[in-house]
């Protein structure tokens, strides 16, 4: 039986396939893939495309073996537990960012966009402030330019679309990379394999210079 992997699909999927190849993975229906969903070219491991939040979904019911998602999603589900590998890549980070006309000093209770509801919460809460949050799916930076918000919670890699939305930064929040995510179960099932698929990895990223 396979080694069931749920990647999710977009930029994680796109930085973690040179390193999943690195680590002797066939990936080659991955980068073909039209609108397949599943990809089974690897002898070991059949991997699955998802929606980063849905990556646990699949994982806890026992769906999937591993999982490949970002730090942002899991700490927005509160399941930062099953981490067992820090891959490295996909690595961006949290910022609160509006227009220049914004005062973080404002009195006015604060209404805040974003994605990551659980996440912006925290953050307020610890430094004190109570706003208002308002969840979003995406194009999140739209928010504070057509006046739906204040100003934004959301992740930023290359800057490239605050910079073009006339955005700016007014504080950083904590950092994110991708992680591989166990099922408990599966750790005790394959326990040999996970731990050669750890090391491989450990090794494709020595390869590649990628700093965990
Ligand atoms: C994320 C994030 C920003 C963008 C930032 O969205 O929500 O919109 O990436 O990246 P940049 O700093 O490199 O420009 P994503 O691409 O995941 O799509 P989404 O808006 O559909 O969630």
């Amino acid at each position: 039986m396979a080694i069931k992997i749920a990647l999710t699909k977009g930029r994680v999927e796109e930085q973690v396939v040179p390193l999943l190849e690195a680590s002797g993975i066939d990936c080659s229906g991955i980068r073909n893939k039209g609108r397949r969903l599943i990809f089974d070219e690897d002898p070991v491991y059949e991997t699955i495309l998802v929606k980063g939040p849905d990556v646990l979904t699949y994982l806890n019911n026992g769906s999937v073996h591993l999982g490949i998602v970002g730090s942002d999603i899991l700490e927005e589900q509160n399941n930062t537990q099953y981490a067992m590998l820090d891959l490295g890549v996909g690595r961006c980070r949290f910022v609160l960012a509006s227009t220049s006309q914004f005062d973080p000093q404002q009195v006015r209770r604060k209404i805040i966009a974003t994605k990551y509801p659980n996440i912006t919460k925290r953050y307020f809460q610890s430094i004190g402030e109570d706003v208002e949050i308002i969840r979003i799916e995406g194009s999140v930076e739209l928010a504070p330019l057509i006046g739906l918000a204040d100003a934004i919670v959301d992740i930023t890699e290359t800057g490239t679309t605050l910079r073009e939305n006339n955005l700016h930064v007014y504080a950083e929040l904590q950092p994110v990379s991708t992680k591989l995510v166990v099922n408990r179960l599966a750790v005790k099932q394959y326990q040999t394999e996970i731990r050669t698929l750890i090391s491989n990895l450990k090794n494709a990223q020595t390869k590649l210079g990628v700093n965990a």
